[in-house]
């Protein structure tokens, strides 16, 4: 079983990108039957090498100084790979990595030997055996920055070159601070690179070249970055925000500077992860210490979420005028694929929000559901709101891959769209109402039914998920067919109170579930984040209602018929009026409220 050790060289210590980079990777060798530990150079306290050779001469293999080092070496000799992470500083690692790989000088002996072409230091206990990794991250998008670093890898393991198992070099790695789950795919990387480097070492084809991709276009890149750059520089960085320590300050000869744990007294912990609802984040558990501390940092940064894939050939301009304190007017140009964003307002904006600067940056924080925010009338917005419901895809992460989902339909060897099942679940309903209508023998009319009620039943149940209209359905017709198989006989007009009397009764009664009937089947027409929007719920409890008083109606229009049958006509115009208004309604209402709800003309509740 293989030992990792990984030294994380960042002075931002566990907040740092190197963190992010190392873990995936420590996970995915643990996954392979690896043991890993991690140590930071902002916990140890290690000195300067001195240069006194006294680890080569008095005390042979002992340095002079009795500190973290000690310790450090015990457990470099213990691994079978030592993966070494450090963010690029000036071209090469840091400064505290260095200083502690400079204290390893007691593991080589003194001794100048040739080793094929070059000059070296043997081990003092033989060949350096153990592996090595390099995870490096910088703050360009540039891997060339990395050469540097690449030649002081290949110089330290020269006597052996294939000691050097992978280098991971990140490019532009900052990102990764303010991506949240758009990175996932090169953390999955990572992981797969973890495994790969303990089971065969050395990394595949694919998951090196996955490693080597960009984490965002370069132009992208630095739009976001000078944009965070801009507003850290107008509102004071979060980084440096952390207390300087006494020890830091203090630069007494000697000292040693223990750096803070960055991000230790500014991050704030989301009460609520992000989620489907909120508009500006992709969903996902976010990174704490990385949340937008501006308007403009969180506007800004929103074309790095952008997931080209799910937006297809939209053309769309979404302007964000925020009111008040740390506001200001943007706006997101998505074309072509690509989203820009830009300061100040365009004339061609096709959705426009308002929002209190304060209400926004806490949805984009995760600290408030945009949804929900909408319902309350907390922002408002005007003009295409159809890019309100698909923002959750919109700005999901670039680099799924994956092309514009195609339209969910539930699973089953039917093609049929969601929708679709609404309409076949009033089959069974259908068949009864021209049977009986019709006068047709009690077989068409009622065992016909029961028998297509328990079908669709059985297949939902099978493929995916009855709602209460197919269940409920499937009891009514099961029941009634039995009792006519008994030999009874149910009156047109009974049935056709009893039928209705169900219907309305059961859409009324999904109201108090979680899902309104309606929702049920038209969920399948949006992302699948929607189908927890508040006011996607809400629109679809309305019309549920609005169709379940019309069957209640009908089912009273059925009684009256039956008791008073000479004004027949009459009921059956009023019978069959709601049916027609419900309709319409239907048609008309999923565009008008929400985008009503939208522009502030109603708080929802
Ligand atoms: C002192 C210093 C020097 C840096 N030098 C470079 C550099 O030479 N090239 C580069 O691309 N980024 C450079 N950076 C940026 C860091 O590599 C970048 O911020 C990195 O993402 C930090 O990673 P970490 O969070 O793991 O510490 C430097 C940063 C600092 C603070």
């Amino acid at each position: 079983m293989s030992n990792l050790l990984a030294i994380n060289g960042s002075p931002r210590g566990r907040e740092s990108n190197t963190e992010r980079l190392l873990q995936p990777f420590l996970a995915g060798a643990r996954e392979a039957g690896a043991t890993t530990e991690t140590i930071y150079v902002t916990d140890l306290k290690i000195n300067d090498c001195r240069g006194c050779f006294t680890c080569w001469t008095s005390t042979p293999g002992r340095c002079v100084f009795r500190d973290d080092m000690l310790e450090v070496l015990a457990k470099i000799k213990a691994a079978d790979i030592l993966v070494l992470g450090t963010p690029l500083y000036h071209y090469g690692m840091t400064a505290r990595l260095k200083r502690l790989l400079e204290r390893t000088l007691p593991l080589a002996d003194p001794h100048i030997i040739k080793n094929g072409d070059h000059y070296t230091h043997p081990g003092r206990e033989g060949d350096f055996n153990s592996g090595m990794v390099l995870i490096a991250n910088c703050g360009f998008p540039d891997r060339r920055h990395f050469s540097a670093l690449e030649e002081h890898m290949r110089q330290l393991t020269k006597d052996r070159p294939e000691r050097l198992l992978a280098s991971i070099l990140c490019a532009g790695g900052e990102i990764l601070r303010h991506g949240g789950p758009a990175f996932d795919w090169y953390l999955a990387a990572l992981h797969r690179a973890g495994k790969e480097i303990v089971e065969q070492g050395h990394l595949s084809t694919e998951t090196a070249a996955t490693l080597a991709q960009e984490l965002v276009p370069v132009e992208m890149y630095l739009q976001m970055a000078n944009a965070y750059w801009d507003s850290q520089i107008k509102e004071g960085n979060p980084l440096g925000a952390a207390e300087t320590t006494a020890e830091e300050k203090n630069d007494a000869p000697g000292a040693i500077p223990v750096a803070p744990l960055a991000d230790e007294n500014v991050t704030t912990k989301n009460k609520q992860p992000p989620t489907a609802t909120n508009p500006t984040r992709p969903g996902g558990e976010p990174d704490a210490g990385v949340l937008p501390r501006t308007c403009r940092e969180a506007v800004l940064g929103m074309p790095a979420a952008f997931n080209p894939a799910a937006a297809g050939n939209l053309k769309a301009v979404l302007q964000i005028s925020l009111s008040g304190e740390g506001g200001g007017d943007y706006h997101l140009v998505i074309a072509g694929g690509s989203c820009k964003a830009f300061e100040g307002r365009s004339v061609e904006a096709t959705t426009t929000i308002n929002a209190p600067a304060d209400v926004w940056l806490r949805i984009a924080r995760g600290e408030l559901d945009g949804a929900a925010a909408l319902m309350q009338g907390l922002y408002r917005v005007t003009g295409d709101f159809g890019l309100m419901m698909r923002m959750n895809e919109l700005f999901s992460g670039p680099a799924t891959g994956a092309a514009a989902p195609a339209p969910a339909r539930p699973a089953g060897p039917l093609p049929l769209p969601g929708m679709a099942w609404l309409s076949v679940a009033f089959l069974p309903w259908t068949l009864n109402w021209l049977g009986t209508g019709l006068h047709l023998n009690p077989f068409s009319s009622w065992v016909a039914p029961a028998l297509l009620a328990l079908a669709i039943w059985l297949y939902r149940r099978l493929y995916n998920r009855p709602t209460w209209m197919d269940s409920v359905t499937a009891v009514y017709f099961l029941v009634t067919g039995l009792l006519i198989l008994a030999g009874q006989n149910l009156p047109g007009t009974a049935a056709d109170f009893s039928g209705n009397l169900f219907l309305g009764a059961t859409w009324l009664a999904t109201l108090a579930t979680e899902e309104p009937l309606t929702a049920a089947y038209s969920r399948w027409n949006y992302p699948a984040g929607l189908a927890t929007n508040p006011l996607f719920l809400r629109t679809n409890a309305i019309i549920t209602a609005v169709w379940g008083e019309a069957f209640l109606f009908m089912a009273l229009m059925a009684l009256g018929m039956a008791l008073i049958p000479e004004q027949k006509n009459l009921w059956l115009v009023l019978r069959y009026l709601p049916l027609v208004l419900a309709g319409v309604f239907t048609a008309w209402f999923p565009n008008w409220y929400p985008a009503r709800v939208a522009a502030g003309g109603r708080k929802a509740a």
